[in-house]
């Protein structure tokens, strides 16, 4: 595998956001905004978890498997901190990565309840979008989403993503298969000119 960013260049300044790798000297204000999380709010969320899984075995595990699939190319996950209290927000991801000709990725968000209604999930999304079309050389991001997922789906909307159409039977959600509204945007959208694709992968290697 050819190219693939160092952690310490994995780093995203909004106006009032960081979006970084979680590390485990997050992990007293990674509990304490956990723990502040509001019930459950509908069925995309997750609500408050129990206290006593908020373990630093717990988010050491976390943080280790997360590293791991970064250095193989799966999965990026970005936590979203409060520039002011650095508390812990939330997420946004990265996975189903296609290098090849393709440089795709699937994009996945969530934010805390407690922090919903102020802008802050279309600033971290627009912050994790430009991480992956800037660092992480991903050309085109998707975000797959069920279609009474009003927030998301307006999420999308004011970032300008281009709506794709429905991909049935895509997803399954821990019952069943589910068709997503799929949303859209490259690199060329925030400006970037990619003219080849520029990481590469072990599949590359073999053949
Ligand atoms: C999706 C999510 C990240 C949005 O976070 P947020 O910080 O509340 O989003 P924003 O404040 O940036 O608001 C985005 C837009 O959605 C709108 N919105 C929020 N809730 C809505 C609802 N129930 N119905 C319609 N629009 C809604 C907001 O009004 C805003 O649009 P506006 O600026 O035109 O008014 C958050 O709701 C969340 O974490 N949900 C649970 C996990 C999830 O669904 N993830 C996405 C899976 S695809």
């Amino acid at each position: 595998m050819k190219g693939i960013i160092e952690d310490s260049k994995l780093i995203k300044r909004t106006e009032r956001l960081i979006l970084r790798p979680v590390e485990i000297s997050d992990y007293s204000l990674w509990r304490e905004s956990s723990l502040e999380r509001l019930p459950k709010q509908n069925e995309f969320d997750k609500g408050p978890p129990a206290e006593k899984t908020l373990t630093k075995q717990f988010l050491k595990k976390w943080i280790s498997g997360n590293k791991k699939a970064r250095q193989k190319d799966l999965l990026y996950t970005f936590g979203i901190f409060d520039k002011k209290s650095k508390k812990y927000m939330g997420l946004v991801n990265f996975c189903v990565i296609s290098r090849l000709s393709y440089q795709f990725a699937n994009m996945g968000y969530e934010l805390h309840n407690q922090y919903w209604g102020q802008g802050y999930g279309t600033e971290a999304v627009h912050g994790g979008i430009e991480l992956a079309f800037k660092k992480l050389k991903i050309h085109r991001v998707e975000a797959g989403i069920e279609s009474h997922n009003k927030a998301s789906i307006r999420l999308c909307e004011k970032l300008k993503m281009r709506k794709e159409g429905i991909r049935e039977k895509y997803f399954f959600n821990g019952k069943e298969w589910i068709d997503l509204v799929y949303f859209s945007m490259t690199a060329e959208d925030i400006g970037l000119k990619r003219t080849k694709p520029t990481i590469t992968t072990s599949l590359n290697d073999l053949i």
